[in-house]
């Protein structure tokens, strides 16, 4: 079954609680929350705070996506926060602060996930996949919604289903960026499961119709 994850990023934030509302009573199965520091990515979006406010009012699945550095500092007070998962970036952190990550947000007992820009291959994920629920895989650069899908994603989708398939391994692949109804049957057909999308979803005014076209298509 493919889960769909509007991402609040491309919400109107001045009515978030009534945009949270309607993907939640849409048929949203994640809410992707994407946090930016400045610095990892060169966009600012919001953090602790949000996220533990709209947790208050909807008991929707919060998709948490770090894209800030050295993630491992923060990761508890995301799942304090309300975060039932944490994804964070492969490229943020060192080695042994990546495992430290995986371990904080498991302790808590939330589901783990790791992040890939696109430039940064495969690979770099398989010694974590054992590890992990979800493998993130980014479909744009990092920071900003609205961009193009980038095609030249999806081998390395296929790489990592077929490793995750080769492992015997339930872990989950999500995809984010330029997701719509016409990149959605690419990134299925490859062995994405997660498919996150922002301004598809919320520049749209029927928000259920735009999440059941990306699911369907
Ligand atoms: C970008 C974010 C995405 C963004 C996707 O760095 O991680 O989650 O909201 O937006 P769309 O679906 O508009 O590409
Ligand atoms: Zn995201």
């Amino acid at each position: 079954m493919i889960k769909i994850a509007p991402s609040i990023l491309s919400a109107d934030f001045n009515t978030l609680g009534k945009d949270i509302a309607e993907v939640c009573s849409g048929g949203g199965d994640y809410l992707h929350i994407d946090v930016m520091d400045g610095i990892f990515v060169p966009n600012i979006s919001f953090g602790i705070p949000v996220t533990a406010s709209i947790r208050k009012q909807t008991e929707m699945f919060f998709d948490v996506h770090l894209m800030i550095t050295k993630p491992h500092r923060y990761v508890e007070r995301f799942c304090d926060a309300g975060a039932d998962l944490v994804s964070f970036h492969v490229e943020a952190d060192e080695p042994q602060d990546i495992f430290t990550a995986i371990e904080s947000i498991r302790a808590k007992g939330k589901k783990v996930g790791i992040a890939l820009k696109p430039k940064t291959p495969a690979e770099v994920l398989f010694p974590y996949l054992p590890l992990i629920d979800l493998a993130l895989v980014m479909t744009v650069e990092p920071g900003f919604g609205g961009q193009k899908f980038m095609a030249d994603m999806l081998p390395k989708i296929r790489t990592l289903r077929a490793e995750i398939s080769r492992l015997g391994l339930d872990c989950e692949i999500e995809v984010d960026g330029g997701i719509d109804r016409n990149t959605s049957p690419l990134v299925k057909e490859a062995g994405a499961t997660v498919l996150v999308a922002g301004s598809a979803v919320f520049r749209e005014s029927d928000r259920a119709a735009a999440m059941e076209a990306i699911r369907n298509a």
